[in-house]
C-alpha cells in the first residue's frame, strides 16, 4: 500500500525529518493516491524540483486551492477572489491594494505596538517557573500585528486573538472551548460586522481601504481579511514558538546574539528555515510539463514541500542544525514567485524584535516536558512546548 502523505499522523513526531531527507536525496518524486486528499497529488521535496514548480514561469496555478485536501470537483470556492487563490491581474490588484499594508514601510508604525508586545512576553515569563511558548507566548505577537493591520479596534482584541487562537492552535492543543471551526466561522461573523461599520465610518486600515477601492464586493473584503489573518497567524505563531525551541537546542544560541545584536538578522532567516511553519503549497498543473524528470499531466495537483526543501543539504549543509548566521540562507520558508509571502516584512519584523528583546535578557531555555507536535500536514508547528527560562 503506498503512502497517503496526506496523513497527518506522519508529521507528529521528528520521523518526519527523517522521511523527507530520504525523499530530498533521491530527488523522489512521489504520488499519493486520491485518499484523504480527494484527487491525489504529486510531492517534491527537493530545492530543485520546489524552487520549479513555484516559479513564476512554470505552468501551475493557485486559482483551484493551494493546500492538500484539493478536490478537483470541489475546488476552493475563494479561487479567483482571495490573493493567496487568485492568479494573473486579480492576484495584481490584490497584491498592490493589501501589499502597503503589509510592507516594511508600517515598520514605524507598529513599532510601538511590537515593543509592547514583546515586553508583556518577556515579563510573563520572568513571572512564571514554566511557560507553555506555543500556547502564551507564540500567539501572541502575530495576532496584535494581524489586528493593528485590520483595524480590530483596542477592545475588541482580546475576543479576537482568543477566536484565533482556538481557530489556529490545533485540534489537541489546550485552547478548547470550541472547535477550530466554529472559532472560524465566529472570526467572519465578525469580520462581517466590522465591516459594516467600515462602511459607515471608514479609517486608515486594511478593511477600509478594501471597501473604498470599490471593485471588492463586501464577500470579497471578507475572504481577503481572513487571508491576512491566516497567513499572519498559522504560520508567524510556530517560528516563534521555534525560536524558543531552537535556543533549547543549540544552547549558546541566546548568548551568541546578546553579543552580537546585528546577527539577530540572519538568525530570523535561519528562524524562517528551521520552523518552515507552512509545510507545502499546492499547485495544479495547467499544461502537460515536467518536473525535474517527472512527467506532470493538466490538471493533476503536485504539492511542494518547502520543509523539505529547507532541509536539503545540497542547499544548507549540516541542515538540522540551527545556525544563526548561516549564509547563504536561500530558504524556501516564505515560499517562491507570484505568491511569495506577502507578509514576510512584519514577520521578519515581529521575529526580529523577539530575538533582539529576548537576547538581552534571557541567557537559555530548557525544556519541562515533551515537545508536542501539531497533527497537521499543512502547518509544521507545535500544540505544546512548557519551557523554563534561564535569566541574565
Ligand atoms: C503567502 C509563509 C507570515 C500573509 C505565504 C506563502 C508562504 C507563507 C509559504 C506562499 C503561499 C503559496 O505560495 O501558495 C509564511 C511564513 C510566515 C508568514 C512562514 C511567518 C514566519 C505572514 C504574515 C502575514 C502573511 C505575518 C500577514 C500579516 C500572507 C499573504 C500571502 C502569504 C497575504 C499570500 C500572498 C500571495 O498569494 O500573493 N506565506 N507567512 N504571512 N502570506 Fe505568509
Amino acid at each position: 500500500m503506498p503512502l497517503d502523505l496526506a496523513n497527518p499522523d506522519l508529521y507528529t513526531s521528528e520521523a518526519r525529518f527523517t522521511m523527507w531527507h530520504e525523499y530530498v536525496q533521491a530527488d523522489a518524486k512521489v504520488w499519493s493516491d486520491p485518499g484523504l486528499s480527494p484527487s491525489g497529488f504529486w510531492s517534491v521535496f527537493s530545492h530543485r524540483d520546489v524552487s520549479s514548480v513555484l516559479s513564476p514561469k512554470a505552468p501551475f496555478t493557485s486559482e483551484h486551492g493551494m493546500m492538500i485536501g484539493f478536490d478537483a470537483e470541489h475546488p476552493d470556492n475563494s479561487g479567483g477572489r482571495m490573493l493567496v487563490v487568485s492568479e494573473g491581474d486579480w492576484h495584481a490588484t490584490l497584491k498592490r491594494l493589501i501589499g502597503p499594508f503589509l510592507s516594511r514601510l508600517r515598520a514605524p508604525e507598529l513599532q510601538s505596538v511590537l515593543h509592547r508586545e514583546v515586553r508583556d512576553v518577556i515579563d510573563r515569563l520572568r513571572s512564571e517557573d514554566s511557560t507553555d511558548i506555543a500556547v502564551s507566548v507564540g500567539p501572541r505577537l502575530p495576532a496584535a500585528i494581524v489586528c493593528e493591520v485590520i483595524g480590530v479596534p483596542l477592545s475588541e482584541r482580546e475576543h479576537l486573538i482568543d477566536l484565533t487562537n482556538h481557530a489556529f492552535g490545533g485540534e489537541e492543543s489546550s485552547f478548547d472551548r470550541m472547535t477550530p471551526a466554529e472559532a472560524h466561522t465566529e472570526i467572519l461573523f465578525y469580520f462581517h460586522e466590522l465591516i459594516e461599520r467600515r462602511r459607515r465610518q471608514p479609517g486608515s486600515d486594511l478593511v477600509s481601504a478594501l471597501l473604498e477601492d470599490g471593485r471588492l464586493s463586501v464577500d470579497d473584503v471578507l475572504v481577503n481579511c481572513d487571508n491576512v489573518l491566516i497567513g499572519g497567524n498559522e504560520t508567524t505563531r510556530h517560528s516563534i514558538t521555534g525560536a524558543f525551541h531552537a535556543f533549547q537546542a543549540f544552547p549558546g544560541t541566546l548568548d551568541a546574539l546578546h553579543d552580537d545584536p546585528d546577527l539577530a538578522k540572519p538568525a530570523v532567516e535561519e528562524v524562517v528555515r528551521w520552523t518552515s511553519p507552512a509545510a507545502h503549497v499546492l499547485r495544479v498543473a495547467t499544461a502537460d510539463c515536467e518536473i525535474g524528470g517527472q512527467e506532470i499531466l493538466k490538471g493533476q495537483p503536485v504539492v511542494a514541500w518547502l520543509s523539505a526543501a529547507n532541509r536539503d543539504e545540497r542547499l544548507f549543509p549540516d541542515p538540522h542544525r540551527f545556525l544563526p548566521n548561516r549564509a547563504p540562507n536561500r530558504h524556501l520558508g516564505f515560499g517562491n514567485g507570484p505568491h511569495h509571502c506577502l507578509g514576510a516584512a512584519l514577520a521578519r519584523l515581529e521575529l526580529h524584535a523577539l530575538l533582539r528583546e529576548l537576547a538581552v535578557d534571557a541567557r537559555g531555555v530548557e525544556l519541562a516536558g515533551d515537545v508536542r507536535w501539531m497533527r497537521s500536514n499543512l502547518v509544521q508547528g507545535y500544540s505544546g512546548l512548557e519551557v523554563t527560562m534561564d535569566w541574565r
